[in-house]
């Protein structure tokens, strides 16, 4: 009998299920028990440094590359699945098409790959450029494109044929910040089409903005994974700029939270934005000046830099950055 865990109801109510995926290169663990689930219609930042395994779990839950152990699950049906990659798109991170093709060539070339119907063609790769922004370059060889103008038609190609799941591996590599910006509208608007986006990236600011939940990997291991709220952590921090600082109020600080002083600026962490008024009003009474209260939450940076330095194990492991 199958296990609870992997009978069908429960698989189907994932677009991703993996279970312990292992993936062993001759002389390096690419993935060492990979364990998530993303729901449907969720936008999911897959979070990791280089090396951490982010390409590869994405090739596996493709079917093109196999693990050495473990399972998974892709809309329902075991990963590599015919049925199911026709309903998936993906926005490879190395990739090169063909030159010599225009735009709409490029794109018709993968409805017909995609199985969209010849008569829905024109209309989809309209629809599909405008969005990415590449409307006006419609006839233009891909060959003369831009660095950034190649990604964008990587991001179209990966939409033709309106998939249900979308893997972008670091989609905005390669573009300026107006590119990046594009590209989390493109993101919130797949969102709103109940399209589920799995989103590789490094970029924390990035998937701070824009995804709905994370994980974080490293040496091919989930060390969190949660809503934005969740990993980020609850605890409100507030900075404050002051002045004549003596005992009596550093003793103060103290007993409102976790403090730590740095040239005149003073941060106290585990601090309730309510009991601010309370904290300056001690301290105007102790003979402080005031110059600034600055209310912070703790950055996915912040979380980020905090669980991979957790992680010492695994990041001795971890291959030496490329330069
Ligand atoms: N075909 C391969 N043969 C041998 N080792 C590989 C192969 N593909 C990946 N690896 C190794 O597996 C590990 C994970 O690589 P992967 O490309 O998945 O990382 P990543 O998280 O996508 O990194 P980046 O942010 O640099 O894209 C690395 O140590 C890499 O060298
Ligand atoms: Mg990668």
């Amino acid at each position: 009998m199958a296990a609870p865990e992997t009978s069908g109801a429960v698989r189907e109510s994932y677009a991703i299920r993996t279970v312990d995926l292992v993936k062993r290169y001759r002389t390096t663990t690419a993935l060492d028990g990979l364990t998530m689930t993303v729901g449907h219609g969720e936008v999911f930042g897959f979070l990791g440094p280089n090396g951490a395994g982010k390409t590869t779990a994405v090739k596996l839950l493709l079917g093109l590359t196999r693990p050495t152990a473990g399972e998974a699950w892709v809309l329902g049906r075991p990963m590599g699945d015919r049925i199911a990659r026709r309903r998936v798109g993906y926005l490879p991170e190395l990739f090169r098409y063909q030159d010599w093709l225009t735009a709409r060539e490029l794109l018709a070339l993968h409805c017909d790959l995609a199985g969209v119907p010849r008569a829905e063609q024109p209309a989809q790769i309209t629809d599909t450029l405008e969005l990415v922004g590449l409307a006006r370059r419609a006839r233009d060889r891909i060959g003369t494109f831009s660095k950034g103008m190649q990604q964008r038609i990587g991001l179209a190609v990966s939409l033709v044929g309106r998939p249900d799941l979308v893997f972008l591996d670091e989609p905005t590599s390669a573009l300026d910040p107006v590119g990046r910006h594009d590209v989390r509208e493109i993101i919130r608007t797949l969102r709103t089409r109940g399209t589920t986006v799995f989103l590789n990236s490094h970029l924390l600011t990035e998937v701070e903005q824009v995804c709905d939940r994370v994980a974080i990997i490293d040496a091919g291991r989930v060390i969190a994974m949660g809503t934005m709220d969740e990993l980020r952590g609850r605890r409100d921090v507030v900075r404050l700029r002051l002045g004549g600082v003596g005992p009596g109020a550093l003793e103060t600080l103290r007993r409102y939270g976790d403090l730590e002083i740095e040239s005149g600026s003073y941060t106290v962490t585990g601090l309730m934005p309510a009991r601010v008024p309370a904290l300056v009003t001690e301290l105007v009474g102790l003979g402080c000046e005031i110059f600034a209260v600055e209310p912070r939450s703790q950055t996915l940076e912040d979380r980020f830099l905090e669980l991979l330095g957790g992680s010492n194990g695994a990041a001795e492991n971890r291959p030496p950055h490329p330069a």
